[in-house]
């Protein structure tokens, strides 16, 4: 559906600067911090390869053990806590340029997709391509380099909806609970065979994830890799070798092999997911995993992880001569403009507004009937999120509207599906949960009904009706998170048919 295509976060992100009186929707020009003549610019590229070859949509490359031909569609991977290691062990932190852009805190995004129709990049913050890191290390002599390929915990159940570039990529998000997705890989298979034409995804990141809140949410394999190469950073740059990453695995066996509750290498538990998208019992996360240097947690065994895709490859132009006092790193300290700016790490939210609440009952003010709550239309998570003023912090939230797509439809009902509507024959299927919108039209609930899912994805299906039942209109997709204004702003309205 392509006029969801364009949907950015940008619009809400602005409404709500505004409303809580921060400056302006951008951030204003701030002295940069002090640095010593001890500190030195480098600017690291970052490069992805097949082989020897640049990672490039408009190519096509053989990888796996079984000799896939693949046509690449995204390429996109986050790195924190950039380190550069001397040889006695003792290490430096390398302080990424705050660019408002790529780069956050101790957080950068790498990104090689471009807009050429293979590629089809439609959610990332612009059409750029980004293959560099930058920053300011000490002077030194180092002898190597470590970093994480994802986010820390934290930052990993921070809301997309809000925080800072690049973290508010929606493309690179899967919901508060699980959080991001830290590396995203996506390849059209063109082999012959049943994978023709199938698309091959690595959705990499933190699983098995549990808690009620944005703040208690952990996961107990949040699958960061720390990754350590040896060489001098900086004369170098970081590589990526995609056809190290794919390094034994059969990309188009799971599409052959009948899918069990057998765990078995190479066996997706979900049919409509090819690839690895970091779940229980996918087959093909193993040998993936295992090639960042990870265990998988449903790792049938016999694999010993060894990081194999990054290296460090001489490049003489890593150090820049540019004086680092105009390199603005202060990013990482909290001053009081970001504590009270939404939807940054250094937000401070008066945990009394962390109450429970859901559409229809009595907690309100005004009481159950029918309260008319706020800002139809917009992204309530903007706000009622960790990092964020809203009251209550909402897991399931938005506003549905009549056929005409500007009039609030009170009354109407969201049904939340543990399965997929059946292709053929009566809809028996009984909603995990159902709201009803109040006279604004809105629906939110502080309940984390997620975890009342029983699939293995817990991803949920939903329909939306009138009152009576009547003017069913249905999502065609499953979802993993109940943030449905965050997708559903602008134009893009929930609606019924009525
Ligand atoms: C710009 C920030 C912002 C956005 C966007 C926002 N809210 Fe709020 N909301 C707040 C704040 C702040 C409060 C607390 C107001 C107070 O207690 O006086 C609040 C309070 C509420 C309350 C009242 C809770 C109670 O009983 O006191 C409800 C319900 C609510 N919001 C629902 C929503 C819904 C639904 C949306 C999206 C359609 C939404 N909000 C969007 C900031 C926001
Ligand atoms: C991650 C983004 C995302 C989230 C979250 C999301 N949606 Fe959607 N929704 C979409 C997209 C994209 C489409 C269009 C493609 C499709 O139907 O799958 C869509 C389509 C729909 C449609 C059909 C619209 C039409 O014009 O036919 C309905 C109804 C809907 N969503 C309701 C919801 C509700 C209710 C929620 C929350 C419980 C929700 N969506 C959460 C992205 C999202």
């Amino acid at each position: 559906m392509s006029r969801l295509k364009s949907m950015r976060s940008l619009l809400p992100f602005c409404a709500v600067l505004v409303l809580v009186g921060a400056n302006a929707c951008g951030k204003g020009k701030e002295a940069s911090s002090g640095m010593g003549a001890d500190e030195q610019v480098v600017e690291i590229p970052f490069r992805a390869t097949v082989g020897d070859e640049d990672f490039d949509c408009n190519k096509t490359f053989t990888l796996g053990s079984d000799n896939t031909q693949v046509q690449p569609k995204d390429f996109r991977y986050f790195v924190s806590n950039i380190k550069f290691v001397k040889a006695d062990g003792t290490k430096e932190t390398l302080k990424l340029e705050q660019d408002g852009k790529w780069q956050t805190g101790n957080v950068a995004l790498l990104d090689y997709a471009t807009t050429d129709s293979n590629c089809a990049k439609s959610s990332s913050p612009d059409a750029e391509t980004r293959k560099v890191v930058r920053g300011v290390i000490k002077r030194g002599e180092y002898t190597g380099m470590e970093f994480a390929l994802g986010l820390d915990d934290i930052t990993n159940h921070l809301d997309a909806a809000t925080a800072q570039p690049p973290l508010n990529n929606p493309g690179m998000w899967w919901s508060w609970k699980g959080g991001y997705k830290e590396l995203r890989l996506e390849l059209t298979v063109l082999s012959d065979g049943s994978a023709k034409n199938k698309d091959y995804l690595v959705h990499h990141g933190a699983t098995n994830c549990s808690g009620t809140s944005p703040e208690t949410y952990a996961c107990t394999h949040e699958n960061n890799a720390l990754i350590t190469l040896k060489g001098d950073p900086l004369s170098s740059g970081v590589k990526f070798d995609v056809a190290k990453f794919f390094e034994g695995e059969k990309l188009q066996e799971e599409l052959t092999q009948n899918l069990s509750t057998t765990k078995q290498l190479g066996v997706v538990s979900s049919p409509t997911s090819w690839g690895c998208m970091a779940f229980a019992n996918d087959g093909d996360c193993e040998i993936l995993f295992a090639n960042l240097g990870l265990t998988f947690k449903d790792a049938v065994g016999g694999i010993t992880p060894s990081q194999k895709p990054f290296s460090l490859y001489s490049n003489s132009g890593t150090t820049q001569a540019s004086d680092p006092s105009n390199i603005k790193t202060d990013g990482t300290t909290c001053t009081d403009a970001k504590k009270v700016a939404t939807g940054d790490n250094c937000f401070v939210r008066n945990t009394a507004l962390n109450v429970n609440l859901e559409v229809g009952d009595a907690n309100h003010a005004s009481g159950a009937s029918g309260f008319p709550s706020h800002n139809a239309g917009l992204t309530c998570v903007s706000c009622h999120q960790s990092k964020g003023p809203g009251k209550g912090l909402h897991t399931f939230s938005g506003t549905v509207y009549k056929a005409d797509q500007a009039t609030p439809a009170a009354g109407a009902i969201v049904k939340i599906f543990n399965e997929k509507p059946p292709t053929s024959g009566s809809d028996t299927r009984v909603p995990v949960k159902q709201f009803v919108t109040d006279k604004s039209g809105n629906f939110y609930t502080t309940t984390d009904y997620l975890a009342q899912l029983t699939n293995a994805n817990k991803e949920y299906w939903v329909t939306v009706t009138d009152a009576d039942g009547s003017g069913a209109k249905s999502m065609g997709s499953s979802k993993v998170t109940g943030q449905c204004s965050q997708c559903h702003v602008g134009g893009q309205r929930i609606w019924i048919n009525k």
